[in-house]
């Protein structure tokens, strides 16, 4: 096949893929969502389930992603146009794409907000408020926080102008700098939070929490919520590592990065973890607090550590890069779709794609004040976004995006872009079988299908 280049650029190197692609992967899934939802789901089976989907679905998943966007080399909607077409395909393939950019957008939605949380404490730290606080006072400033639309409104504002500014100036540049060194700073500070977490008296209690398995807390809903974790963590199942992988130069090996980038952003989630569930118990709090669960007791670790002002400040800091570093991927596909179709600039692509997601966003910065008593299904506009996006829409996609590389595409065609060698045919098996089933599985047990059926029985 005559090799395509994308018009938006190519990253220059691999190291450079692998470092934004796990840019893109560790964000706020990793340290604020995934100690609250194990908090919530009950803790070691969780785990057990999340990691289980991250080896058996994200992985190949993620490389089939990267596989699809190097081979197409557009946005994800252009993307699986011409690969339809190729592999004489349904031109319906098409829809894939414009599934993904919809993820993106409710996505980035909410998590402009929450990014914003973590722009906030920078300030709180940066001027002491931690020092000595006790849990009273560190949970009333979060509450202090979201209860005012104000505030949530001016950070979720800055976050997203920045974001909107950086995706202006396209992938190369200043991202490809900043997180090769912001990233591993992350790591370090994690590890000294962990480091902390140790002299607490209660590590042993937030590994337990965290490691020992016990099926009987986890529900269908739980296991449902692992799974789609799996892939809100990974950044997969929208497009955003397939935009990724349209700009990694060919002849880069897609195994290996993908590998490098699934245990980076694991290591992160289960660091997040350790550091924050000893001080959980340590302070008698609730494992199950809920999504403001980072926000009320790293601020306890930093208030009680020496140089826990400046160690904090550091650390919200690089939570919001990392944060960043996400959101840009997640409107990537959308402005890439508006300049190649609609011949936009870059940024007049991204101005637009950045307010409309601005709008969207006031819906979550409601939802924890104003709008907060407004509930569907029991949960608030953000609950419904969350919910719909990781647990419903990016399995979906991610399933699409396996039954179109495994079974539509042909396999000179993966084989030739994949080049696995030997490991091949693994990977086919799981992407063909093991990870549609898997999703298809989770999906009926989360519907209590499941249970009807072996009802029958
Ligand atoms: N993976 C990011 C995180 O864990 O914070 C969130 C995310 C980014 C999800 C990009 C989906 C995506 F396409």
């Amino acid at each position: 096949m005559q090799r395509r280049t994308s018009i938006h650029g190519e990253w220059s190197s691999r190291l450079i893929f692998i470092l934004a692609a796990a840019g893109s992967a560790v964000g706020l899934g990793n340290v604020w969502k995934f100690p609250y939802i194990t908090g919530e789901n009950g803790g070691g089976a969780f785990v057990i389930v999340y990691l289980a989907c991250i080896a058996a679905i994200g992985i190949p998943i993620m490389m089939a992603e990267i596989m699809l966007g190097r081979r197409g080399r557009q946005s994800p909607i252009n993307t699986m146009r011409v690969l339809a077409v190729e592999e004489g395909a349904h031109p319906g393939w098409r829809y894939l794409g414009w599934l993904g950019v919809v993820s993106g957008f409710f996505i980035l939605s909410f998590y402009s907000v929450i990014a914003g949380w973590a722009l906030a404490y920078v300030f709180y730290s940066g001027a002491g408020l931690f020092a000595g606080a006790d849990a009273e006072a560190v949970g009333s400033l979060f509450e202090e926080l979201v209860s005012s639309p104000e505030r949530l409104l001016a950070w979720h504002t800055i976050f997203m102008v920045v974001t909107t500014a950086i995706v202006s100036r396209g992938v190369a540049g200043g991202l490809e700098r900043a997180i090769r060194y912001l990233m591993p700073a992350l790591l370090v500070l994690l590890l000294v939070l962990v480091g902390y977490a140790m002299t607490t008296g209660h590590f042993g209690e937030g590994l337990a929490f965290l490691f020992s398995v016990d099926f009987s807390a986890l529900d269908q809903d739980g296991l449902l919520v692992a799974m789609g974790h799996a892939f809100f963590t990974l950044s997969l199942g929208m497009g955003a590592i397939m935009i990724y992988g349209s700009y990694l130069p060919a002849g880069a090996s897609i195994g290996r990065a993908t590998l490098a980038i699934a245990v980076m952003d694991t290591l992160v989630a289960l660091l997040a973890g350790m550091a924050i569930f000893p001080v959980v118990f340590a302070n008698g709090l609730e494992p199950g607090a809920g999504p403001g669960l980072i926000f009320e007791t790293l601020p306890l670790a930093f208030g009680a550590m020496p140089l826990g002002g400046l160690f904090g400040t550091l650390f919200f800091i690089l939570l919001s890069f990392a944060a960043l570093t996400s959101a840009i991927s997640l409107i990537e596909p959308a402005v890439t779709w508006l300049v190649e179709n609609r011949g936009q600039s870059r940024v007049r692509a991204a101005t637009w794609v950045g307010i409309a997601i601005w709008v969207l966003g006031l819906g979550t910065v409601f939802s924890f004040n104003l709008a907060a008593e407004v509930k569907l299904f029991d949960k608030t506009f953000f609950g419904i976004l969350d919910y719909l996006t990781a647990n419903i829409m990016l399995p979906l996609g991610g399933l699409l995006i396996a039954l179109f590389a495994g079974w539509r595409m042909s396999r000179q065609s993966s084989d030739e872009e994949l080049a696995l060698g030997p490991m091949y045919n693994a990977w086919l098996w799981l992407i063909r079988v093991v990870a549609p089933i898997a999703v298809v599985f989770i999906f009926l047990d989360a519907v209590g299908l499941l249970d009807r059926i072996s009802a029958l029985f």
